[in-house]
């Protein structure tokens, strides 16, 4: 019988821009895990760039397929997980998270957030709204990324310290 249990996979939320991405991949190099990021997963699984699955089959497609390559990858042990901006406010993706993970909100101040995301044109949730539109949209999400672990308020603070931080959590558990 195998009695060491590994720990919860640790799972990076929060919107576009946020460097879901780039702070997972050297979390994961650091704690020696895995990494996946549910984006690469959809893009690797369908041969298709998101902002083309968005503009040949539409938000529903995309958000059904991002749920079950979610939901798979979740299972795996040992792993970093970031999800794209709108996976945590799927209903059943939160649910398994709340369940088996921990949840790392990366909180940045909206102005950050619109430069960035401005600057890429890749975004099709966005690429058509306005500041302010984009400004109500990271509020409304604000509400439910609340509902992760734990809150990184990354303004004002470097990579390593982030890392270190999150690191330095995630290790008391
Ligand atoms: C989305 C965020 C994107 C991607 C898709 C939809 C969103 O991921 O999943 O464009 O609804 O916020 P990133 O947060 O990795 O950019």
């Amino acid at each position: 019988m195998n009695l060491i249990k590994s720990k919860k996979n640790l799972v990076l939320i929060g919107m576009m821009g946020s460097g879901k991405t780039h702070l997972g991949a050297n979390l994961a190099k650091k704690l020696e895990y895995k990494f996946y990021d549910t984006d690469h997963l959809i893009e690797n699984q369908t041969n298709l760039k998101i902002s083309k699955i968005f503009s040949d089959f539409g938000e529903k497609y995309f958000r059904d397929l991002e749920e079950k390559i979610t939901l798979d990858v979740l299972r795996k042990k040992n792993s970093v997980i970031s999800l794209g901006g709108g996976g945590y406010l799927n209903h059943e993706i939160r649910k398994f998270i709340k369940l088996s993970c921990f949840t790392v909100w990366l909180k940045w101040d909206s102005k950050t957030l619109i430069d960035r995301v401005k600057r890429n044109k890749n975004r099709p949730i966005i690429c058509n709204m306005k500041n302010l539109e984009i400004k109500k949209l990271i509020e409304r999400r604000a509400k439910i990324y609340a509902q992760s672990n734990i809150k990184i308020n990354c303004e004002g603070k470097s990579k390593k310290n982030i890392i270190n931080r999150i690191i330095e959590l995630y290790e008391k558990l």
